[in-house]
């Protein structure tokens, strides 16, 4: 066994613990049907490659390379094609080959993505003119549409969120190794609506500058036929365990080592709001081997931080545990020192990462939930401040965003203000950075990230 052996624990144990932000299903026998039929089918990641992401973050908690996680808030069976998943991979890859090259540092790429599809909310109903209905909890649920039907939770879609999975993780595997991560292509991956703003500058300048430096390596004889590195990459898959009858029904005992893996995706977070240290979500993901994260909030005391750490990584494995810190940009400075101080007085070995969006969602005055790109900007700003005086390392960030030319979020070069909102909002969910504020974040990321490493 890899990690101690686990008492008490077994993927239903979770069964027996409270548990909050789920859905009521109408009619538990087709539900547990469903679940017969899910735990038949066939893995969607398998352990060998969860052991690869644990020891890249590994490296990551040692410093020696950074972490970038990033796709939709929810993924949604309506916005489900190719190009959608090509134009977040492409996205992935255009701000990790500017983290690398500008930040000179490796990066570890998961997207949240083949998976990411149920959603805690902060009430159980929404009322809308007198009728209150159950609130959305993402496709994997229920139906955002505002009708008594639409939104009764419906087990089917538990099996219809797995085939779209198992498609899109079948999409990126095809893209990691199939030439689109080729690093001779990465002009290519400058994407439409980014070439008229002043990314697409400094980006082609990057990618020439690469472009210079693979044309020196051939000439030194290393080229992508004797080096794989240079046109293949691996993009990790990752979601909310927050779903735990989906969860169960995909964990398999991996027949190498016997240790239980949840093979829905390679890493698992468990939210802000189901971080309860004897709840059902922590339970259930003390038992798995994946990679976990960990969602870091306001109220989260340094004791509650202690006690996770203790359940979920007993033998202190590195690369197990992400700290995904979501403080808000005003809270950042004040809440995360003690947090991270009482890891280093634990010797615990973690990822630090960022989440700088949701501790800055604000409502629009015309109503649209919104983030602004400066407080996203300011939070991880605080978050990498804050790291430094410490001297422990900022290790990782993490955003929603889409490939897709939205108006979710305010700024950025494009300056979307709050009357432009309405002009391409799409999301299921969460407001969502476009490309180009995506792009954005990642030179100013790159910039301090050179300065932090140098420092170490
Ligand atoms: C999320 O990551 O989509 C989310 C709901 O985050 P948190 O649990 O940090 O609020
Ligand atoms: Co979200």
């Amino acid at each position: 066994m890899e990690y101690k052996e686990m008492h008490n624990w077994s993927p239903a144990s979770w069964r027996d613990k409270p548990i909050v932000q789920q859905p009521t299903y109408p009619d538990a026998q087709a539900l547990a049907e469903v679940e017969r039929t899910l735990h038949k089918y066939p893995p969607l990641v398998f352990a060998g490659e969860i052991r690869s992401l644990r020891d890249d973050l590994a490296s990551v908690s040692r410093g020696e390379a950074f972490l970038l996680q990033g796709g939709d808030c929810a993924e949604s069976f309506i916005e489900f094609n190719a190009g959608k998943i090509k134009s977040t991979f492409q996205l992935l890859l255009q701000m990790a080959v500017v983290l690398t090259f500008a930040g000179s540092c490796p990066v570890v790429k998961i997207g949240r993505i083949a998976g990411q599809f149920a959603k805690p909310r902060s009430a159980d109903t929404e009322a809308v003119d007198g009728v209150e209905l159950p609130s959305y909890r993402g496709d994997i649920i229920n139906d955002i549409e505002f009708t008594a039907s639409a939104r009764t939770p419906d087990p089917q879609r538990l099996l219809s969120a797995y085939h779209q999975s198992s498609a899109t993780q079948n999409l990126l595997r095809a893209f990691a190794s199939g030439g689109l991560a080729d690093l001779n292509q990465v002009h290519r991956w400058n994407m439409g609506f980014v070439s008229q703003s002043p990314q697409h500058e400094k980006y082609e300048t990057l990618a020439t500058q690469i472009e210079q430096s693979l044309a020196f390596m051939r000439a030194c004889g290393i080229h992508s036929s004797n080096t794989p590195q240079l046109k293949e990459t691996s993009v990790y898959t990752s979601h909310e365990a927050l779903l735990l009858n989906y969860e169960q029904a995909l964990t398999r005992q991996d027949s190498l080592t016997g240790g239980w893996y949840d093979c829905s995706a390679h890493m698992l977070w468990i939210g802000d709001r189901t971080r309860q240290p004897d709840h059902a979500h922590v339970e259930f993901l003390r038992g798995v081997h994946n990679p976990i994260g960990i969602k870091v909030g306001p109220s989260t005391g340094t004791d509650d931080l202690r006690r996770l750490l203790e359940i979920l990584n007993p033998g202190n494995t590195a690369g197990r545990i992400t700290l995904i810190a979501r403080m808000g940009a005003e809270k950042i400075l004040d809440k995360l020192p003690p947090l991270v101080r009482a890891v280093e007085e634990m010797g615990a070995q973690v990822v630090w990462s960022s989440d700088p969006m949701h501790g800055n969602t604000i409502k629009a005055g015309n109503g649209y939930k919104t983030r602004n790109v400066e407080a996203i900007l300011r939070e991880m700003k605080g978050f990498f401040e804050v790291h430094q005086a410490e001297g422990s390392y900022a290790g990782g960030v993490h955003f929603e965003m889409t490939g897709s030319d939205v108006t979710e979020c305010i700024g950025g070069a494009y300056q979307i203000t709050e009357e432009g909102l309405s002009a391409r909002y799409q999301t299921q969910c969460d407001p969502r950075l476009n490309a180009d504020q995506s792009l954005e974040l990642a030179f100013l990321i790159a910039d301090t990230l050179k300065v932090a490493r140098r420092q170490r």
